[in-house]
């Protein structure tokens, strides 16, 4: 039984408003809470900031647990121990309407069997190394090929496919959930032990804050990001296409056909990538004389931030999203040099998500922030190298508010 496990769980739980628990199945298989995801329609109650927690099945006989972060205007940020996953993320429109802004699953044996990410912390190294291959102090690295013929989001078991260690805490004026684990030496064949945390914060002004830490002992690579698919009407709502999307970036780097940058630095003026000022999401994505567009299926590519330097890691605000209907915006600010917006594109409709709608290609974006992809093997994209004594350390915020 979970009870002995419950008893240290509860400790930490620092709220008189519990959420109520559920007890997953036997033991020894992936078993499922019954408890459905928040519906897209409910609004939370305001009050008082609050994390609770629940148990959400098991992987692999080790307890998954869903933690629910609250904030004292009622947004409400569900993630899970698998993958430290943003499971359902409750954001208000500009009348106070809430909905869940995040595509996601409502058990989880569907993220096990089928996620394309949802809501994952992605590591060792978010997004492609070319052939799986790179060289670190004269010695060659051979990674997972699980996107042919590149390795993607860490390799077969990436940081998405783990329960993490959660440890809560709150103040009047946010909660947090520190997530962390290790990653031993040799571990989907990247080199060193990595310490890593992960901490999300909500705090009283809407913004969700994801700080990242790791350590090593070995010279390594990392770049860690979080793969929320957000869609300001709600998932499950249909297209982001009139959404508007800003992205404080006069360049990105282009790729190949198999979503490798070619190591140029390109200026978006005058293509579809740029957007610099606000543009519906959709307006240009069917543009057939863009060839970035046709190899990435849409938008799927890695913007470089304007920075007032090269070796700048200040937070800057990264994007800035609007949904005209429901009023939603979202900013995104990050200390990371890069951005990948992805359009949702592998998205073909065999599956339906939370709320049981078949999600499509465009019916989500990524925000992405990250070091560029492929880093390891282009000397003049910004090191992705860790050595020993260094402390990897990187924030992103989320902002919501409404216009
Ligand atoms: C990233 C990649 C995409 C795709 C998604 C997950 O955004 O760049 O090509 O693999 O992850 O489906």
């Amino acid at each position: 039984m979970l009870s002995g496990y419950h008893v240290s769980r509860r400790r930490f739980v620092s709220t008189a408003a519990a959420a109520p628990f559920v007890i997953g199945g036997a033991p020894g298989v992936l078993a499922q809470s019954a408890s459905p995801a928040a519906s897209p329609a409910a609004s939370p109650v305001s009050g008082a900031v609050s994390i609770t927690s629940e148990p959400w099945g098991k992987l692999d006989d080790l307890p998954v647990e869903r933690f629910h972060l609250k904030n004292a205007k009622g947004m409400e940020v569900a993630i899970l121990t698998y993958g430290g996953i943003v499971q359902s993320l409750m954001a208000p429109d500009r009348n106070g309407t809430f909905a869940n802004v995040v595509l996601g699953f409502a058990k989880l044996e569907d993220y096990v069997a089928k996620s394309p990410y949802f809501g994952a912390i992605i590591g060792r190294y978010a997004n492609r190394i070319a052939k799986g291959t790179f060289t670190l102090d004269g010695n060659t690295y051979h990674l997972a090929i699980n996107n042919d013929p590149n390795s993607l989001h860490g390799g077969n078991r990436g940081f998405d496919k783990y329960v993490w260690d959660a440890k809560p805490s709150q103040t009047a004026d946010s909660a947090s959930l520190m997530l962390s684990r290790t990653s031993p030496d040799d571990e989907e064949h990247f080199p060193g032990t990595l310490q890593v945390t992960v901490t999300y914060t909500l705090k009283n002004d809407n913004s969700l804050a994801i700080h990242y830490t790791a350590t090593t002992d070995k010279d390594t690579i990392i770049n860690l990001t979080n793969h929320s698919y957000f869609n300001l009407a709600g998932e499950g709502s249909g297209t982001v296409y009139a959404q508007q999307m800003q992205l404080m970036a006069s360049h990105f780097t282009p790729t190949d056909a198999t979503a490798i940058p070619t190591g140029q630095i390109a200026p978006v003026a005058g293509t579809p990538f740029d957007f610099t000022q606000p543009h519906a999401i959709g307006e240009r994505i069917r543009d057939g004389s863009s060839e970035q567009l046709l190899f990435g299926h849409g938008y799927d590519h890695n913007w470089v931030l304007d920075r007032p330097g090269p070796d700048d890691k200040s937070l800057i605000v990264a994007a800035k999203t609007a949904d005209p209907t429901s009023g939603r915006v979202l900013t995104t600010q990050t200390t990371e040099p890069g951005v990948q917006l992805y359009t949702g594109n592998f998205l073909d409709g065999s599956f339906a998500g939370t709320s049981n709608k078949i999600y499509r290609q465009g019916d989500a974006f990524t925000l992405e922030t990250q070091h560029f992809p492929d880093s390891p093997n282009e000397p003049k994209f910004p090191s992705t190298t860790l050595k020993p004594g260094e402390t990897f350390d990187s924030t992103t915020i989320y902002t919501f508010s409404t216009q």
